[in-house]
């Protein structure tokens, strides 16, 4: 019997957000604390590619991530699988003597492959890039019809985070309040054309994968944590109206001072955290001072930051004007021929500083 092989390649940019995700309600659906904000990079830059294949000389899945098998066995992975192959759909492809009903995809096996082009579990968001691009590559595959923000929901019991990623923009996920998840989703708040003056540039101060993985540090913060309680009920949802506002308004200011407060809320909360989660170090420190002096000189901000679960910094430069005096002052505090542990790169021009 003449066997096939059906593939689909996708490729997701990775988010970070400017009002954080932290805390989960419910850890098996991941349902968060609060409503969460970010900006979703330039698919040119930090993404995940992801091929996936499915044949009938399969005999059981598989993954591969940067070259590497690894197990799917993990509730996070099956899940999604899950979900997808309940909503796949009859494939009919002439040319190649493919045909696929509905019930198929119960016994048919596939095969992943991804690859990140930037450092795994560094606190860059490689998660949330891979499962979007995991579950929009599987739902091309399947043929299933829900769309983005749909999809969006199942990439969330990957990942969190990964929600953000299945759009361009600005991107907004909805805490929601239903208790099987499914109004926990992501909208797209402005697409990327919207505000594309905005220079994003990745300091990355460590490539070396993070002590306190995301999903211990939010339990041990949701169980231990009166500022994260705090947080949660009273400052987020004020900040993401806020955070609305000024993105539709493009303005740089209230923009600037909302991503940093909530940055600096959101480690205040891992340090407030029982043991006390440190997720930037000495050099993420510098960065914020060097930024936080020059914004304070120049009268209005010039540059905003916010640091994820890791030491790297996200720096988001108004206009191109204010990213190349920022490389500057950045080259200036961290001279290449110094030993801080410090390698920046601007995204959006590919040009690499060492
Ligand atoms: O989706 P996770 O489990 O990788 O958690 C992400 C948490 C932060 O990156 C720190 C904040 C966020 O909103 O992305």
């Amino acid at each position: 019997e003449k066997t096939w092989v059906r593939m689909v390649t996708a490729q997701t940019p990775t988010n970070i957000a400017v009002i954080k995700y932290w805390g989960k309600r419910d850890e098996t659906l991941i349902l968060p604390v609060n409503d969460s904000i970010s900006v979703t990079l330039d698919p040119a830059h930090l993404c995940t590619t992801t091929t996936v294949a499915v044949s009938p000389s399969f005999d059981q899945d598989r993954m591969w991530l940067n070259g590497k098998e690894i197990s799917l066995s993990g509730g996070r992975y099956q899940n999604c699988l899950r979900e997808i192959r309940a909503r796949a759909c009859a494939v009919e492809d002439k040319e190649k003597g493919i045909k696929i009903a509905k019930k198929d995809w119960e016994k048919l096996h596939l095969h992943v492959a991804s690859y990140n082009n930037f450092p795994t579990a560094a606190g860059l968001a490689s998660s949330a890039a891979g499962f979007a691009c995991l579950v929009f590559a599987l739902a091309k595959l399947m043929n299933a019809k829900e769309d983005n923000s749909e999809l969006s929901a199942i990439a969330r019991q990957g990942s969190g985070s990964a929600c953000r990623s299945l759009f361009g923009g600005f991107v907004k996920w909805i805490m929601g309040k239903a208790e099987d998840g499914s109004d926990s989703l992501a909208v797209q708040l402005v697409d990327e054309k919207h505000w594309d003056e905005l220079v994003i540039i990745i300091a990355v101060v460590s490539s070396r994968q993070k002590e306190t993985s995301s999903t211990t540090g939010m339990r041990d913060s949701v169980e231990t944590s009166l500022l994260l309680q705090h947080r949660a009920k009273e400052v987020v949802p004020k900040r993401i109206k806020q955070m609305e506002e000024a993105i539709k308004n493009r303005d740089f200011g209230s923009f600037a001072q909302l991503s940093c407060a909530d940055s600096n809320q959101f480690h205040a909360v891992c340090l407030d955290t029982c043991p006390p989660i440190f997720y930037m170090n000495d050099t993420s420190h510098r960065i914020i001072s060097c930024v936080e002096k020059w914004n304070c000189s120049e009268g209005t901000p010039q540059v905003a930051y916010t640091f994820d679960a890791g030491p790297n910094a996200v720096l988001i430069a108004h206009n191109r004007k204010a990213a190349t005096q920022l490389m500057q002052k950045l080259l200036f505090c961290f001279p290449p021929s110094s030993d801080a542990d410090l390698n920046s790169y601007v995204i959006g021009d590919k040009s690499i500083l060492k």
